[in-house]
Formats: structure tokens, sequence, C-alpha cells
């Protein structure tokens, strides 16, 4: 069945959708309105980004997705293209086009996603010959019509099958497919195919482990598996769930011989499911780019009542840390949509300390922070005046913890206020360095280039402005602090989403 997936919205649909832009983000991307989830077939075509999203065109909540579409320059500022994949009624995507990857066919833009019906998962495929604006899906589809008989092999059988990444090795196709073996735990399948659409299962690339519980869980179940290049190693980035967990999982391993051997195994964000599902793509400077589905903390009847869920990260390039673990960092195009700076140079660090000259929802924060003899010490943003409201970005020296504490974030009762954090040690004489972007209800950090930790906050309180320093348990001090307004990546207030 060929099914060409006509424009529903245009690229000049006003960016009017948000009833409440009171936690809105404004310069990270999300649609006008309505719901969005993962990051799909991320691509750098021609110089240009393409950002394909999971999307809801009929409301601020989950429902068989369809594939939004952005495209960008310079990695800031998104411009709307038609929507690129819809489900079609009656047919094998009926309950949603899933997530997937987008590839260079030999110059055609090849999408493989995941087509959803009744309650069967199968990988599906479509193609552009306009420019990766509208896309006609393959008559073969699906391409592989059942996942794999590995319960045979006394592995346990197939409890999900989707979500796809491919790359070219020895001049052949080779995909991953996420999914779970029952009783065994997640598990990224490996098929390889001459020409994209006829497909061989080779075997698991990598298993996980249900009985695991040191240093991380593994989950039941793996969605969005990408393998990446990482300095000498290879990286297997996995959005681990099931079991009592959620949460986005790098190993950095061996990949020989088509089987991932992990090495390392870590959560590649302490927010967890807040920076989920994420995807990467290699752009024209070799660099490996990464962007994360920022999930809601607050009750699906808040999001509904605003009219939009879900919200992309700011793009992260991708690296092999020193000690062998996947290391983000924010994409330096960022610094361009700084405003005015602010300085303070070195000071002690009391209690805690509004400061005086710098308040806003709208900012990137750098801090660099002598811990001393603090046992707890850090950043508060979104402080009220009267520190009713106030979210903390917290290094607990004596637990070895970096996080997010949103505890005291937010007064409303429909917001998660929760504290989020994993490990960081400090080398002697280390300084704890903190670049915190605030977008409103969008907290990121990024701790001394090798942890990250993303939060959501809903503060009630106009005033919820402030910003402070603190230090319990002793005396920290301050070495350097810069901070500046972020600019809005959607121009004039009135165009604002
Ligand atoms: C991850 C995920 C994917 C799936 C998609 C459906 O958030 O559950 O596994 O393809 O979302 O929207």
């Amino acid at each position: 069945m060929t099914s060409p997936t006509p424009a529903a919205t245009s690229a000049a649909t006003p960016h009017t959708g948000a009833s409440n832009p009171t936690h809105r983000p404004r310069y990270h991307f999300l649609p006008a309105a309505n719901w969005m989830n993962d990051p799909n077939g991320m691509i750098y075509w021609q110089g240009v980004y393409h950002m394909f999203y999971q999307y809801n065109p009929t409301g601020a909540f989950w429902a068989p997705p369809y594939w939004g579409h952005a495209t960008s320059t310079d990695l800031l500022h998104w411009q709307d293209e038609p929507i690129a994949l819809s489900p079609e009624p009656g047919s094998y995507d009926e309950q949603g086009c899933w997530s997937g990857c987008a590839v260079d066919d030999g110059g055609v833009p090849t999408i493989i996603y995941t087509g959803v019906s009744q309650g069967r998962q199968r990988p599906c495929l479509a193609t552009s010959h306009d420019g990766l604006r509208s896309w006609q899906k393959y008559a073969g589809n699906p391409i592989i019509p059942t996942p794999p008989d590995i319960d045979l092999l006394g592995a346990g059988a197939v409890v999900d099958f989707r979500d796809h990444a491919i790359w070219r090795e020895d001049g052949v196709w080779h995909m991953i497919i996420g999914s779970g073996l029952r009783g065994v735990g997640g598990a990224v399948l490996l098929y390889r195919s001459a020409d994209l659409r006829s497909w061989e299962y080779l075997h698991p690339l990598c298993v996980g482990n249900l009985a695991q519980g040191a240093p991380v869980s593994t989950g039941v179940m793996w969605e969005c598996p990408q393998l990446l290049a990482a300095g000498d190693r290879h990286a297997l980035v996995v959005s681990a769930y099931g079991d009592g967990i959620r949460y986005t999982l790098a190993m950095t391993g061996t990949y020989a011989q088509q089987r991932f051997t992990p090495q390392l195994i870590h959560r590649l964000d302490y927010g967890d499911d807040y920076f989920y599902a994420p995807q990467a793509l290699i752009d024209g400077q070799g660099r490996t780019l990464m962007w994360g589905w920022l999930t809601e903390g607050r009750t699906t009847e808040a999001q509904q009542a605003d009219g939009w869920s879900g919200v992309m990260s700011l793009p992260r390039v991708v690296a092999l840390g020193q000690g062998g673990a996947l290391c983000l960092a924010p994409a330096p195009e960022l610094e361009a949509l700084r405003g005015e700076r602010l300085q303070l140079g070195p000071q002690p660090i009391g209690a805690s300390a509004t400061l005086a000259s710098v308040r806003g929802d709208c900012l990137e924060i750098h801090a660099r922070i002598d811990p001393g003899d603090a046992d707890r010490c850090g950043v508060a943003v979104r402080c009220s005046d009267d520190g009713a409201e106030r979210t903390r970005i917290l290094f607990d020296r004596a637990a070895g913890q970096i996080g997010i504490d949103a505890t005291q974030a937010s007064a409303s009762s429909s917001a998660n206020n929760d504290a989020r954090s994993g490990p960081l040690a400090l080398a002697p004489g280390e300084l704890l360095d903190l670049r915190i972007f605030v977008d409103r209800s969008v907290i990121e950090v990024f701790v001394n280039g090798r942890a990250c930790c993303t939060g959501r906050v809903y503060p009630t309180r106009p005033d919820s402005l402030g910003i402070q320093l603190f230090a319990e348990g002793g005396e920290a001090a301050l070495a350097e602090l810069q901070a500046w307004e972020m600019r809005s990546i959607w121009g004039a207030p009135a165009a604002e989403r």
C-alpha cells in the first residue's frame, strides 16, 4: 500500500497554540501546541539540521503518534515543516508511526519507523523525493513481518520490537531494534540488509540483565537504541524502563564481530526520564549531537489545560570522558543566545545569599564554586523573594551526589516537586563547575564536563526569579560566576510559542 502523507500543518502555522505561557520555554524547541515526545530521524542533510519528533496534533496528550518535523541551519532557531508521517486508519500503522531514524540511501532520504497496528510493532519504511518535505510510505511495508523467534533458542520471548537505528558497515546496512526478552531483560536486536527493505536477523547486539541492581538497574525493555562511535570505544545508548525505572542508559565498551560488550554503564542524565529517548546525529563538522525529550513534571490535567506537553532538550555534544563514561556538553552555538552579562568575583558563600544583580527565568549561569568544608552547597534558581519557592542545584559533598532538588520548586499541587541526583566526586582541589540553563520550566545542568542533570519546575509566583548561592554545614566560596539573559528563539514576543 502506498500512502503519501498529506501536509497537516504548514510552515506558516502561527505559534499561538499555548494558552498559558508561564511555563513555556523560550529558547528550547517545542511544537506550537499539543503533545511531543521522542526526537526521531535526526539527520544533517545538505547543511540543514532536520529534527523529527513524536507528535500528537490533536492535543496535549499521547495518542497514536505522527512524525512532526522542524529544520534549522544554526541549531538554535527552528522552522516548522509539514507533518512527515501520519498513521493511516486500517493499515499497518493505524496505531501510530512510532519512533525511528532517517538515513541517506544513496541520495534518497529514507525513514525507518515502527508501524503499530493491533498491538503489533513492525518496522516500516518511507522515502522523500522533494528534499525531506513530503514522505511516501513503501508499498512493501512492514519490512519485517514478525519479531525473531528468539524463544526457540531458549533466550526468552521477545516482548517488544520497536525503535530503530541504522548504520552502514562494510557496504551493508545494519539496523538495531529495541526489545526485551521475557524473564531476561532489555535487549537490542541486530539485523542486516543490502537495500534497507529486505532484512536478515543476526543476533542480539547486547542483552541486559533483569537481576542486575548495581551499578544501575537495566529494566525489562530497552527503547530507542543507538550505537555511537565515541573516542576509541563505542557507546550503546538505550532508554531503559520497567521494574520501577525509566531512564537513559549509556554503555561504553567494544563493538566487535557485530556484538557490543559493555565495560561501563551509567545513567546518561541524572534527571532520569526528564531527559529520555535521546537520539544523536553526526553533523557537517563531524560532531555527534544529541537531543532528548524533556518530559513534564506536572499532572496530565495541567498539561492539557496549558495546551502543550513535552520539550526538546538543548543540543548536546557527545564525547567520551576521561574515565570512559559518555559525556554531554551544551553545543557552543548556544552562546549566540546570550544577552546582557553579569559577572561576580570571588566571595564567601554563607548559608544563603540572594544575588541582587541577577534575576530571571531565562538564563544561563556559569558558576565555579570551591565547596570548602561545606557538607552541601550550590546555586538555587527560580527563588521567590520570601524563599517559599526555590529550586536547588545541590552538590552533596558528603554523599558524593549532584542533582536538582525541586522539593520546594512550586506551591502548586499539580507539580512533581521531586529531587533527582547522581554520583559526583571532585578531585582534591577541583572546583564545582556548574553550567545551568534555566528556561522557565526547564532546568538543564552540566557539571564539571562529566555529568548532567535535567529538571522540570513550575513555580507559581511571579517573583520566583531570584538566584541564590548557598552552603550548609560549613563554608563554601564562589570563585566566579557569570550569568546571561538568554534570548527567545521565536523572535518578537507576538510570534512566541
Ligand atoms: C519512547 C517510546 C518509544 C516509542 C514511542 C511511542 O518514549 O515509548 O519506544 O516508539 O515512545 O511514542
